[in-house]
């Protein structure tokens, strides 16, 4: 059983100040810190609510043991095996193969990503400042919903602080502080962890938190669409990460003495728990407060800011837990600008700096498109995790098995010394399930999509 008492000394340790991330706590807290962000606790809720709840939960669960999990490994393997970024390592394990340009439709889907992530960060600063302000503290249901429906309708404040966000992550990025922000972030995660732990406390005691309960772990497989399928597995790659050589890039910098199979199941496991408790925070104050759950991308402020309202010190725990938020989002923004930048530094020889300065402007104007058209964010939410993160799975694990080989894959899996208990198991995954399951939920979503329902 994987130690959560891993992550403890993972969060307090400290850098070493090489290149990289000298010590095993580094990258793997690295990798966690690039896998926990909004994609928990403001996607999870929100993809969960639309798709019915706790059915959508449990395809969600097995998504993520079956194929993401293996997916994670797949990366960190290429990226340990190599000790070089996605593009250079496929280059290094297939020379003269066309391998490779699935690290550039990485660098694409990471900039399509940007484009919604930072209107997102955007939001979560907004309500630190509202917190701030103690204009939510004295808001009802009403008010608190049309706050939201304010802020994303409002393209002036929301370009606002989606510039700001896209400012602070350029920032951060250009002048290579990020080791910086990753060590106060290990402060900084943690008590973001208690904060989720008591207002998710505080939500299933609500009068009416029943209800919300029974919605997200009472299943009923009679609402499940094909649609939820392909939901449940592009929120279990973008919630890891994964599909777009961000988690190679980490595994890189991973030390030979780890063992990497429990970095990966550990990494996984803890980035559900966070959005396990995303779920538990959200749905009993919703039901509660008679928030729809299928409302959409305000979910998680549409709802919050109720049980805030309930709690002792209410409204200091809304400012830490936005503020907290924000850096959450950061820090995973920046894991996603990084691949622009070093893109443009490595492609284009610029330095990191202009690269930096040409990426902030471009994230920038697809920013404020997606700011202005629900639709076109809309679009590239679903395009990234929906179509371009399983399809960049789909060849990062084929990879494995069909360039690689067993044998290298296996050496690597247990370079620590130790033996890879699952290694046959997850082997069989990444030949033969991973792939075929990416392409049937693909072709079932199509089909249905076309009009033509298999599902009944
Ligand atoms: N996983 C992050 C989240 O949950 C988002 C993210 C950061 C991401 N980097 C990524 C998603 C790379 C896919 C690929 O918020």
């Amino acid at each position: 059983m994987i130690k959560f008492v891993t992550f403890g000394t993972l969060f307090i340790s400290t850098f070493m100040k090489h290149d990289g991330f000298s010590t095993k706590a580094g990258a793997i807290a690295a990798a966690v810190g690039s896998a926990v962000g909004l994609g928990n606790i403001w996607r999870f809720p929100y993809i969960v609510g639309e798709n019915g709840g706790a059915a959508f939960l449990i395809v969600y669960i097995i998504f993520t043991i079956l194929i993401a999990t293996p997916v994670l490994l797949s990366e960190f393997t290429i990226g340990r095996m190599t000790g070089k970024p996605v593009t250079a390592a496929f280059r290094q394990l297939a020379p003269g193969k066309k391998w490779h340009i699935v690290g550039f439709s990485g660098v694409m889907c990471a900039f399509i990503i940007m484009s919604f992530y930072n209107v997102v960060t955007g939001w979560t600063l907004f309500y630190t400042g509202q917190a701030i302000g103690g204009e939510l503290s004295a808001m009802n249901e009403a008010q608190i919903a049309q706050t939201f429906a304010d802020t994303s309708s409002n393209p002036l404040t929301s370009i606002l602080w989606m510039v700001a966000a896209v400012i602070i992550v350029a920032y951060v990025v250009a002048n290579g502080v990020e080791k910086g922000i990753e060590r106060c972030s290990k402060i900084l995660m943690p008590l973001l962890l208690v904060l989720i732990v008591g207002i998710s406390v505080r939500s299933v005691t609500l009068d009416g938190a029943s209800s919300g309960l029974e919605f997200l772990l009472s299943p009923d497989f009679s609402k499940l669409t094909p649609k939820a399928l392909f939901a449940a597995l592009g929120q279990a790659f973008f919630s890891l990460s994964i599909g777009m050589g961000t988690m190679t890039t980490y595994g890189s910098y991973i030390s030979k003495k780890d063992n990497l199979t429990a970095d990966a199941v550990s990494v996984s496991m803890f980035d559900f728990f966070i959005a396990f408790l995303g779920g538990l925070m959200v749905f009993p104050c919703a039901f509660a407060f008679g928030v729809n759950p299928g409302m959409g991308p305000g979910l998680v402020f549409v709802t919050l800011p109720n049980i805030f309202n309930q709690m002792a010190f209410g409204q200091l725990i809304s400012i830490a837990f936005f503020l907290l938020l924000a850096v959450a989002a950061v820090t995973s923004s920046i894991s996603l600008f990084e691949v622009l930048v070093s893109y443009g530094t490595s492609r284009f020889g610029i330095s990191r700096k202009r690269s930096a300065l040409i990426g902030a402007v471009l994230t920038v104007a697809t920013g404020v498109g997606c700011s202005v058209s629900s639709e076109l964010f809309d679009f590239c939410d679903n395009l990234s995790a929906n179509v371009l993160l399983p399809l960049g799975s789909f060849f990062i694990v084929l990879f494995v098995p069909h360039v690689i080989g067993k044998a290298k894959v296996r050496a690597e899996l247990e370079a620590h010394g130790g033996k890879c208990k699952v290694f046959d198991i997850f082997y069989f995954l990444v030949k033969y399930i991973v792939p075929v399951a990416i392409m049937l939920i693909f072709v079932v979503s199509m089909l249905n999509w076309l009009g033509i329902d298999i599902w009944n």
